[in-house]
């Protein structure tokens, strides 16, 4: 909440940043449409660096005077260290972090302050404070994925063995390892970080000094504050620089899908947790009880992150929705950029550290795993591949074969290596005793030698090969 609503400060009359041209202040409800300071008040530090790089700039080029700039940047670190102490008095009725601390910074400097505002305009200003924001975000969201792939490596070294069964259509599969497992979502997550920085070096251009859509009359140098940004380049067209607001769109579209990986990660923790299935057990630190069943151990976490997808889902919509059909260059709907994506970033870290902490803790139960893995006759395949191997047979027919002496285990109701070889023979006369030694989990996993298949070795070489990538 703003410090002063009613404002004196901004003028209970006409607006002290463009009141020459209104004779009479705004209503309280076109007041309270238009501020977002509550929202962009998070731009605060990116709205400084900007301003310092602006003003240093417009005195090397001798726009503004040097000592002029140097009082702009002591006024602006004043402004940044009352921000930090909580101290600054933020304003509604000055709509927005911009003009929150430019007012600010004329009432604490003078003339000077308002000289800062030469060659530029709000709209390339939000821009690239956007820009900026949007950039940190992306390479905080990088590391925290790197941490989620870590814990995920950790389980999958200490459970590259674990037999497990592999699903399709949540039916039993074929056997695969609990290390294999983890080590998909380290490969979907790596596609996931490489989406979102290529959004970060997309982004990475300045926007700044596009002024308010045309550029600036002033001999400007745009590349100047573009690298003391750490921007590669200036936007090359000032009416793109204001307008374009893909960067979020990709940022969020970018999240989205990763977030959409832990919420079926989330899914597979909340089915392996649950005592049908009993295949791992969450921490106390991750587990929540209930309030009248006693033995519940609650996957809340697993829980909320597979929900929030949709609200990250939905941020990105709304930005869709939002710029659709803007005529260049800005309207004042970009104004309503920056909730969706302050709040999806938010929602995402928590989640992405949830699930680093869930993976972390994550107490795996090999022995239910293994037993569930020979249910289910999920070696058949392998009793296929040995029909094709041994006896030549080609796989349709391997396949069919196999078909029959499955419905004849499920007729006696046991497993396949529990049928008998003269029964198997009754299918298949050439079959014998050799098949029994491809039908255990163990030995189905360990034959899956096949460059990414799930045998143990390879497992092991996938496991080398991302410890070698993270460092
Ligand atoms: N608060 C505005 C936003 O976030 C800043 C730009 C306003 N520009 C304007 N011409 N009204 O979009």
């Amino acid at each position: 909440m703003t410090n002063d609503d009613t404002d004196k400060r901004a003028g209970k009359g006409a607006n002290a940043l463009w009141g020459g041209r209104f004779a009479g202040g705004a209503d309280d409800v076109m007041r309270a449409i238009n501020a977002s300071i509550d929202v962009d008040r998070r731009l605060a530090d990116h709205d400084i660096d900007a301003s310092l790089a602006h003003a240093q700039m417009l005195a090397a080029c001798g726009v503004i005077s040097s000592e002029d700039a140097k009082a702009i940047a002591k006024g602006l670190e004043d402004i940044r260290a009352e921000i930090a102490a909580g101290a600054f008095p933020f304003s509604a009725a000055l709509e927005d972090i911009h003009m929150n601390i430019e007012a600010r910074l004329t009432e604490k400097i003078g003339e000077a302050g308002a000289r800062l505002h030469t060659a530029r305009s709000r709209n390339d200003q939000v821009a690239t404070d956007f820009r900026l924001w949007t950039r940190t975000a992306l390479d905080r969201l990088g590391l925290q994925i790197e941490a989620l792939q870590r814990a995920l490596i950790t389980q999958a070294e200490a459970h590259a063995d674990t037999v497990m069964p592999g699903f399709t259509h949540l039916q039993t599969a074929q056997p695969v390892t609990f290390g294999h497992h983890c080590m998909a979502y380290v490969e979907m997550l790596s596609r996931d970080a490489g989406r979102l920085s290529d959004a970060r070096a997309r982004l990475n251009e300045s926007p700044l000094g596009a002024a308010a859509l045309a550029g600036a009359p002033y001999p400007i140098n745009r590349d100047m504050t573009a690298e003391t940004l750490g921007f590669a380049a200036p936007m090359a067209n000032s009416l793109d620089a204001v307008s374009a607001r893909d960067f979020v769109m990709e940022a969020l579209a970018g999240l989205t899908i990763c977030a959409v990986h832990l919420s079926r990660l989330a899914e597979e923790i909340v089915l392996w947790t649950s005592p049908r299935f009993g295949f791992a057990r969450l921490s106390d630190r991750f587990s929540t009880g209930s309030s009248i069943m006693p033995q519940k151990r609650n996957p809340d976490a697993a829980e909320l992150i597979r929900a929030k997808v949709g609200g990250m889902a939905g941020a990105f919509q709304s930005m869709v929705l939002m710029m659709k059909a803007l005529p260049l260059a800005y309207a004042k709907d970009m104004q309503e950029d920056k909730a969706p994506l302050f709040r999806a970033v938010d929602d995402f870290e928590l989640c992405l550290a949830a699930m680093t902490g869930m993976i972390g803790d994550l107490d795996v139960r090999p022995e239910a795993m293994a037993a569930a893995a020979g249910e289910g006759y999920s070696t058949a395949t392998d009793l296929a591949d040995w029909l094709v191997r041994e006896l030549g047979l080609p796989f349709r027919e391997a396949h069919h074969v196999t078909g029959r002496l499955v419905a004849e285990a499920e007729r006696r109701d046991i497993a396949l290596h529990e049928l008998p070889v003269e029964a198997m023979k009754a299918v298949e006369p050439r079959i014998d005793e050799r098949a029994l030694g491809v039908l255990s989990p163990a030995d189905s996993v360990a034959s899956r030698t096949s460059y990414g298949g799930a045998a143990p070795v390879r497992v092991r070489e996938q496991i080398a090969r991302w410890k070698e990538k993270l460092g």
